[in-house]
């Protein structure tokens, strides 16, 4: 199969080309990635002299580039997106253009070169948020309440009424927060990893009891495969990690795994509209596809920590330039409950 991966060069996206290319080796991959912030060329460094591999640096708004792109290949698997729920709340424009503007042209050109298989890589977010009890399912009701999951949920009405209006085959998967190597250090898992390593302390929001579902992203590449290949089209499958953890368990777990103490902990202002839980059945994917989360939460995390320690050369690039501008604005001025600056 050929396939056209968009955000390929991000955390979720060249993941999946490497284990793509790895479990069908008569496949190939054609990324489309802008390169914005979080794209990085050197996630998929492995592949450079790889025939069954090509970068193409370009925009999913760009229609003229994704109609030429979309004719040559079997199927589109979407990950391209802005999604850092910290950025949208920042700046959503841009949130709107890519995660809306981007996956619409996208779909235009698949069905007008002749109907081509569009896989939609979506996010849990678009249920809102969960009490102490419940789990999300196929059948709960969209509810985005940050601006990113706002335009992750249009995303994925646009891709069902694709798939209504048009019969362009289409599946969509929602996931639960992956963690694992190339993650941006903005995210939750890679930050406290990387503070502790320069020697720095980790910013916990608020009272540090919203949970969240955690899966490893290579059981989430995982599913996404096995969607593209023997999802049943015009539905969507949910994945998540069976593994609920507070922000603060967490926080206790890096910094025990690191030899860190609690005084590396501090505590900043929450994030406005924090979503308090979310979790997943991910059953229908389970006994569907044959899929199953399979990497133990402590073992992965324990991976993990070792892949930033061991990559120091690849995530200290990243921090540099601008991303020590967008943590300034993040965190510099973020007021400390019961602290005043
Ligand atoms: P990421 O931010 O690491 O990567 C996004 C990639 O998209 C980057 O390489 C970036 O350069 C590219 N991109 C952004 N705008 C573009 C544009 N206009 N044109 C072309 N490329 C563009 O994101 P990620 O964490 O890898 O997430 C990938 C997808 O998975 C997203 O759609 C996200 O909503 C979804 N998702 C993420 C998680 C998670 O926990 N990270 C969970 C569920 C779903
Ligand atoms: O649920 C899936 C989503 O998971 C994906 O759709 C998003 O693309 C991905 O970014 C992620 O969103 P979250 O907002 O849950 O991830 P983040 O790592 O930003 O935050 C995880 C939790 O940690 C959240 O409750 C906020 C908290 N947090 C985060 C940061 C960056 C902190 O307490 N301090 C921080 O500095």
């Amino acid at each position: 199969m050929k396939i056209l991966v968009t955000g390929g060069a991000g955390f979720i996206g060249s993941n999946y080309v490497y284990q793509v290319l790895h479990r069908h080796p008569e496949d190939e991959v054609v990324v489309l990635d802008a390169l914005t912030y979080a794209g990085n060329l050197e996630n998929l460094k492995q592949l450079e002299r790889d025939p069954r591999f090509r970068f193409v640096k370009g925009d999913i708004c760009d229609a003229a580039l994704v109609d030429d792109l979309v004719k040559g290949v079997d199927a589109v698997v979407h990950f391209a997106a802005e999604s850092h729920v910290d950025r949208s709340i920042m700046d959503p424009g841009v949130f709107v253009r890519t995660n809306i503007i981007g996956t619409q042209t996208l779909l235009d050109a698949c069905r007008r070169n002749g109907n081509v298989r569009f896989h939609h890589v979506s996010t849990d977010e678009v249920f809102g948020s969960l009490g102490a009890t419940g789990l999300f399912s196929e059948q709960t009701p969209y509810d985005p309440r940050s601006p990113y999951s706002a335009s992750k949920a249009g995303s994925d009405h646009l891709v069902r009424a694709a798939w209504h209006t048009y019969g362009l085959p289409v599946t969509i998967s929602n996931c639960s927060n992956n963690y694992g190597p190339y993650q941006h250090p903005e995210k939750l898992i890679p930050l406290f990893i990387t503070n502790l390593i320069e020697g720095k302390t980790v910013p916990l929001y608020g009272d540090g009891m919203n949970v969240r579902d955690w899966i490893h992203v290579e059981d989430h590449c995982e599913g996404v495969d096995l969607v593209l290949r023997k999802g049943t089209i015009g539905e969507t499958y949910l994945f998540g990690g069976r593994s609920e953890r507070s922000n603060a368990e967490i926080t206790n777990l890096i910094l025990f795994e690191m030899g860190a103490g609690q005084g590396k902990i501090e505590r900043v202002a929450d994030r406005l509209g924090h979503d308090r839980r979310y979790a997943i059945d991910p059953s229908r994917a389970e006994r569907e596809l044959g899929w199953s989360p399979k990497t133990p939460f402590l073992h992965g995390l324990r991976k993990t920590i070792a892949w930033y320690t061991s990559n120091e050369a690849w995530w200290r690039n990243v921090k540099s330039g601008a991303y020590r501008e967008y943590y300034e604005k993040q965190y510099g001025s973020r007021p400390t409950p019961g602290v005043s600056r």
